[in-house]
């Protein structure tokens, strides 16, 4: 039988660019309207059914992740959790979780990314599903060269990627979701720290390029991929978030009405979830889930 892929959520880092806001609390717990950050890259990995799923953030704020999330079994999925000692690059990620991946394949998504669009789920589903390839997405951005950059054919043929260039070759970003087959563990070993002192998501994908085992996805123009690394950005995505909610009245990143409509939780669990949260609303938003007859509305 096939191994179903495994989940990582990487929430390290000091957050640096955000302080003070980022002094005491994780960035990946800055509220984005009306949730903490980490639930939109959760929502991510639910929406296309990855229930496994590993959190690695720092010492520090591993409790305040835990609080938050616990062993993720309200949303009807099973969470763990590892601390990085030190954010010595993404790619560290695949040491930390070794154990957890096991003989899996697996989805690594940075904490702090967001994705929104209607075909996003289409795709991820595709790349998930391939499971003897690696697969990246790419999406233009004005600033490319603050992103790993990647450069391609007519056919998506990846030509090079290359990380934070001065000069990019092109406008397109590599995103912060990576669908890797299991040589991904043995490809961190050999991996070597960068002039800038960390084991880089960018070296892991040479060696996938190398390979002929790297697949290109492009998020188009109608989906959204959304920064929060600074206080513009984030005020931004949070702004984009309200305007979405407040049209539709559905919420963006909602792992409860995930769970549910994937029927991973029971309408009572759902109910009780609720409770915790009348007061602002959002409790709410989830028991009118309920009353709303017609379960086909999209997610
Ligand atoms: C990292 C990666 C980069 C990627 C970006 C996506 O950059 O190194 O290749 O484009 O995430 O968010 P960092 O956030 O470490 O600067």
């Amino acid at each position: 039988m096939e191994l179903s892929r495994k989940g990582i959520i990487l929430a390290g880092g000091y957050g640096t660019r955000l302080a003070p806001l980022t002094n005491s609390v994780s960035k990946q717990l800055m509220p984005v309207y009306d949730k903490p950050m980490i639930y939109y890259p959760l929502s991510t990995l639910m929406l296309f059914g990855i229930k496994e799923i590993m959190i690695i953030t720092t010492k520090k704020d591993l409790n305040s992740f835990k609080n938050l999330l616990s062993d993720g079994s309200q949303f009807g999925v099973n969470i763990e959790y590892q601390i990085q000692e030190k954010p010595d690059g993404i790619a560290q990620a695949f040491l930390i979780a070794r154990k957890f991946i096991g003989n899996s394949p697996v989805v690594l998504i940075l904490g702090d990314n967001i994705f929104y669009g209607s075909n996003l789920v289409k795709s991820l589903k595709e790349a998930d599903a391939n499971k003897d390839f690696a697969t990246i997405f790419a999406y233009r951005v004005k600033d490319p060269e603050r992103y790993g950059v990647v450069d391609f054919d007519q056919s998506l043929k990846i030509l090079s990627i290359e990380e934070k260039p001065k000069e990019p070759k092109t406008f397109y970003a590599v995103t912060g979701i990576y669908f890797y087959n299991n040589t991904v563990l043995e490809k961190v070993l050999s991996c070597k720290p960068s002039p800038r002192g960390e084991l880089e998501i960018s070296s892991i994908n040479e060696e996938f390029l190398k390979e002929k085992k790297l697949k290109l996805k492009i998020l188009g123009r109608g989906t959204a991929w959304l920064d929060t690394g600074t206080f513009d950005s984030l005020h931004e995505a949070g702004s984009f978030i309200r305007t979405i909610e407040q049209r539709q009245g559905f919420k963006v990143g909602c792992p409860e009405e995930i769970a549910w409509r994937k029927g991973w939780i029971t309408n009572k669990k759902l109910e009780n979830l609720s409770k915790k949260l009348m007061k602002s609303g959002y409790g709410e938003y989830l028991i009118n889930l309920l009353k709303d007859k017609s379960k086909i509305s999209s997610l």
